[in-house]
């Protein structure tokens, strides 16, 4: 009758050690499949990263006037670039006659649009080539709109000098965001409204983005990405008073979902930033007591 169990107690660690080689054997297994795996998309994404970030590694933000004439060209950069100027646009409202600073201009595009709507626009980007080239836009077209090479942490203009500040897609790439919201606040005159498109942290393509950091773009690992609370929480700390903060492109980076999803990005704009890979934010600068 004592056998049974001292038997029994055999046979439960014999099981067990069957069992624990089994299960060490698919610990390995699955090791070397996340190992192949990784080792895979490595091999496919690495020279794709650095080949971009190669053709682009000379500019401050890592994308040349090329590469954003290639994005708009295609399908999902038109259509993403559309759905972001428009809520933009919806932001800043009525430009008629306003004086407009658009900080990290890159090519001009937008700041040509500002301009055509009416505005007295000055556009400063720290790349002399990104300048060139928005200089080359405007040859030959009427209106009041200069170009000059400044970084954003110094803004080569007085205080209290704009309407409106605008600026797109340029704190994702800087060192210091603080430093650049209290320049924007200083030229800004009191009621002044700044304007902040960036990238937003809670998105599939702010993943995609993190992925290809980790393996090798030089790009996106000096890239951030934020949350509508964050975008929030610098410009009052500039002394800014925050009037909304929406999102824009829900959608995955797929020309078919881009298509697909595009129509209902307008409505997901008004309800949520959740997974918005674009978030704008509209700030006010208070008036000071009369
Ligand atoms: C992603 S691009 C966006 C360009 C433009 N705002 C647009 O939406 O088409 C970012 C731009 O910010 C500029 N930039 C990056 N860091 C800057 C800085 N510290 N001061 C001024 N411009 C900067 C880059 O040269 C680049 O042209």
């Amino acid at each position: 009758m004592r056998v049974r169990p001292i038997c029994a107690a055999v046979h439960h660690s014999d099981h067990l050690i069957q069992n624990s080689g089994s299960l060490d054997r698919r610990i390995r297994a699955f090791q070397c499949w996340v190992c192949a795996t990784a080792q895979g998309l490595r091999l496919f994404y690495t020279p794709m990263a650095s080949a971009i970030d190669q053709m682009t590694s000379e500019l401050p933000c890592g994308l040349g006037p090329d590469a954003y004439s290639r994005w708009r060209a295609s399908e999902i950069g038109g259509i993403t670039d559309r759905l972001e100027r428009q809520l933009i646009l919806e932001l800043v409202g009525d430009v008629k006659g306003c004086k407009i600073l658009d900080v990290g201009c890159g090519d001009g595009e937008f700041a040509v649009e500002l301009s055509m709507r009416g505005a007295i626009v000055v556009g400063i980007d720290a790349s002399a080539e990104m300048i060139d080239a928005a200089k080359r836009r405007v040859v030959g077209r009427t209106g009041d709109i200069r170009f000059q090479v400044a970084k954003a942490e110094h803004i080569p203009s007085a205080a209290e000098q704009f309407d409106v500040v605008t600026a797109i897609t340029i704190l994702c790439f800087v060192d210091d965001a603080a430093r650049i919201f209290q320049e924007i606040a200083r030229v800004l005159r009191p009621g002044g409204r700044l304007i902040i498109g960036e990238l937003g942290k809670w998105s599939i393509w702010a993943a995609g983005r993190r992925v290809r950091a980790l393996l090798g773009s030089t790009l996106w690992r000096r890239g951030s990405f934020r949350t509508a609370d964050e975008l929030r929480g610098l410009a009052q700390r500039s002394g800014l008073v925050v009037e909304t903060v929406r999102g824009a492109i829900y959608y995955p980076r797929c020309s078919a979902a881009a298509r697909l999803m595009s129509a209902y990005d307008p409505l997901l704009s008004r309800h949520t930033t959740l997974g918005a890979a674009f978030l704008a934010l509209c700030a006010v600068k208070p008036r000071g007591p009369d």
